[in-house]
């Protein structure tokens, strides 16, 4: 599989200092120029409701780094309890808070410690309850099996070196007959390793996308079951490497339903 292939000749360490720094400045600095889109722009043309940006806590909508809005697919219903893996600054977070309501509770995972802090301090200032953000990998999950009714993940699985690993927590984690509903890019065509080895590239989420037959036999073989399968063509790259990869490669953004039987 390429993630194995190119992970032999890609240091983990480097490769997860690399993934750390890129967010630490997402979260810092949202302002600046990237590999990708950011913010209230990209999250529009993705098609987020602007009632739920405008509902949500600013600076979580400034350091948006998502690649999709599975938010319609996902259906989030009042009182359910949902896991964000990957929840950068929180913007998703804090809108799947705005729909399971009240009696519902929404967690965050994310490794980066400022992205992190930011989200956490976000929900305090503007004292929303009901969501905590834990520092933890999304390889390794901190919590119960058959917690959650739904996962969500925008943008974050193909930044994964062992992305099995993260399809296989997913699915312990959730309750029988709860779902997944993901944002991500993968890529048509097997990259080569100029790419896959590219720690920078990978960072910005193209040199760890896998190829999308193994993403999808991956998130089976976990004992989920795929229902809907989109593409978000609306998600593109910016910088001159990153179209280029995106181009040649078939480098793209899909959104996935899955459900636990
Ligand atoms: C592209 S950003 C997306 C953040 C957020 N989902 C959003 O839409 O704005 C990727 C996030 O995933 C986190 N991340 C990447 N790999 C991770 C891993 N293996 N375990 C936990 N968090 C990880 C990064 O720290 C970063 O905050």
């Amino acid at each position: 599989m390429n993630t194995v292939k190119s992970l032999s000749e890609l240091d983990k360490n480097a490769l997860e200092s690399k993934v750390k720094a890129m967010y630490v400045a997402v979260a810092e600095n949202p302002e600046k120029e990237y590999h990708f889109e950011m913010g209230r722009k990209v999250a529009i043309k993705l098609g987020y409701d602007i009632d739920d940006l405008n509902n949500i806590p600013e600076p979580a909508v400034d350091s948006f780094a998502g690649v999709g809005c599975y938010f319609p697919m996902a259906g989030i219903r009042s009182g359910e309890k949902v896991l964000d893996l990957g929840s950068g600054s929180g913007m998703d977070a804090f809108i799947a808070k705005l729909k399971t309501g009240e009696k519902g509770e929404v967690v965050g995972i994310d490794m980066t410690t400022a992205q992190l802090g930011k989200a956490a301090q976000l929900a305090e200032e503007n004292q929303i309850e009901k969501v905590s953000f834990i520092k933890s990998y999304i390889e390794s999950l901190p919590l119960k099996e058959n917690t959650f009714d739904v996962v969500i993940s925008n943008g974050v699985i193909n930044l994964s070196p062992d992305k099995p690993k993260v399809f296989k927590e997913i699915t312990r984690v959730l309750k029988k007959g709860g779902r997944m509903a993901i944002s991500d890019i993968v890529t048509e065509r097997q990259m080569p390793a100029s790419i896959t080895c590219d720690a920078t590239l990978w960072a910005a989420c193209i040199g760890g996308a896998m190829q999308e037959d193994e993403y999808f036999a991956a998130i089976e073989n976990s004992g989920l079951k795929i229902t809907k399968i989109i593409q978000n063509p609306e998600y593109q790259f910016i910088s001159k490497s990153a179209i280029s990869a995106s181009k040649k490669y078939g480098v793209k953004s899909i959104s996935v339903l899955a459900e636990k039987a």
